[in-house]
């Protein structure tokens, strides 16, 4: 299991966090972890699996896998497939990759099936609480209208549906949009959150070694 809190930078499909630049952004990710001790891991596109896994020890997780096992399944994320190339877990049902219910529940079983951690994403607290029941291994709480959003966040804007999600399960929640600053952290840790999904604040920043190193100074 993963130590927590974690901080998790979701690369999405950034152009500054794709191909050689994915391995790059990650080696910055595994200096800061081995310099502070912090938990600090990275979801990269599938592409990119196989070669940022062979360049870091800090935990890789893909950001989508698809319900399916070995065979005939042309153009899909397979869960042994991610686990092969490095991942040890998948985000599932992240607000730009959004599955229905049954696809959530079918993923989570050929997830387990290969020993993958599952991070559930939900967009308020009535997901969080329905997709609890499915007992993921974390779920992620990302209200979509502050993903990416520029000087506000989830902690600023909607710091009482942090306690709330914390509150509806017993499941380590984590907390993501528009999460930029350390304050963000600190009242997010404060109202029970167990670790962090993060992007932009990471892949856009001009340093993005300071940033990490400031935003996990909180924990
Ligand atoms: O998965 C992380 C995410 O959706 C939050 O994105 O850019 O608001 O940190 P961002």
């Amino acid at each position: 299991m993963l130590k927590t809190p974690i901080f998790i930078t979701n690369f999405k499909t950034y152009e500054q966090a794709t191909g050689q630049r994915a391995v790059d952004l990650a080696k910055i990710h595994q200096e800061v972890a081995d310099k502070t001790g912090a938990s600090i891991a990275v979801a990269v596109q599938a592409c990119d699996l196989w070669r940022v896994s062979q360049e870091v020890t800090i935990p890789v997780f893909a950001q989508h896998i698809d319900p399916v096992d070995f065979g005939s399944f042309t153009g899909h994320n397979l869960p042994q497939g991610v686990k092969a190339n490095g991942a040890i877990g998948s985000l599932l049902n992240h607000s730009e990759r959004r599955i229905p219910e049954d696809v959530i529940i079918n993923t989570l079983a050929c997830a387990q099936k290969s020993s993958l951690i599952r991070i559930v994403c939900g967009e308020d607290v009535a997901e969080i609480e329905k997709f609890a029941q499915f007992a993921p291994d974390f779920l992620a709480f990302e209200p979509p209208e502050l993903i990416g959003a520029s000087g506000k966040s989830v902690a600023t804007e909607e710091p009482e549906s942090i306690a709330e999600a914390v509150k509806v399960t017993s499941i380590p929640v984590l907390v993501g949009a528009g999460i930029s600053t350390a304050k963000d952290i600190e009242v997010s840790l404060k109202l029970g959150a167990k670790g962090f999904l993060v992007a932009s604040a990471i892949t856009k920043a001009s340093n993005p070694k300071k940033i990490l190193t400031e935003l996990v100074s909180a924990f």
